[in-house]
């Protein structure tokens, strides 16, 4: 099992948390304001949740990144190389309280997180589910409910597909970051905050 940690533990951060918890597998959460202020946080989440900082978060197998997207730069400055361990783009190119759409130059938004991550192999998932859908039973509709993932690298994508399915969902690769990534990018693409079942 791969250590994971999580940068940025607001609704999302935390939500993947809870999911990866609920399933027995221990994660380092962490965000700008150091680990007491997440005291509370861990606490409602349980011992498989600790608080840790931005930087230990960044040291695990799998980083989630889970940041409003004008914050992505601060949040990811300064880390050790991630010399190609798996970062995982929970992002979207949009925040509160303008939800004006961030300026991408045309690219897909992961194309652009994935210049914050110098040597990360990068893949886009956990971004189109509204966070209670990703804490929510998988399995509470019958069937699975569909999460998507979109990554250039191969192997990186096997291992996100792996743990999307350990947390009881079903996992569809989309194809690439500029193809798959475009597709559950909010705004823009047309999946995301669908609830989506695989049946059979
Ligand atoms: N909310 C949704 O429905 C939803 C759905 C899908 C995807 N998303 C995407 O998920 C991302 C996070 O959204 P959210 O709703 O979870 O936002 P949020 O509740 O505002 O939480 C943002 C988190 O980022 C942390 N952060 C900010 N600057 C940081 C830094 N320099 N270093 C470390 N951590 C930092 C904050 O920590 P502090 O509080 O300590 O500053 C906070 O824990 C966004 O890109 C959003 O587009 C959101």
């Amino acid at each position: 099992m791969s250590t994971i940690g999580i940068i940025g533990a607001g609704n999302i951060g935390r939500a993947i948390a809870q999911a990866l918890a609920r399933n027995g597998i221990a994660v380092t959460l962490s965000n700008s304001r150091g680990p007491d202020s997440l005291a509370t946080t861990v606490a409602e989440l349980g011992p498989l949740v600790t608080a840790g900082t931005r930087e230990e978060a960044a040291s695990k197998e799998i980083v989630f990144v889970a940041v409003n997207w004008s914050k992505l730069p601060d949040a990811l400055a300064g880390l050790p190389p991630f010399g190609g361990r798996i970062v995982v783009d929970a992002n979207n190119p949009i925040e509160a309280p303008l939800f004006k759409p961030a300026e991408l130059g045309g690219r897909a938004s992961s194309e652009v997180f994935a210049d914050l991550v110098p040597g990360a192999r990068v893949v886009k998932a956990f971004n189109h589910l509204l966070p209670e859908l990703l804490t929510a039973d998988p399995a509470g509709e019958g069937g699975r409910r569909v999460l998507f993932y979109s990554g250039d690298e191969a192997g990186a994508k096997a291992a996100v597909g792996t743990l999307i399915e350990q947390l009881g969902f079903f996992g569809i690769d989309l194809g690439s970051l500029a193809i798959g990534g475009r597709l559950t990018q909010f705004p823009g693409g047309p999946l995301p905050a669908l609830n989506l079942v695989k049946f059979g």
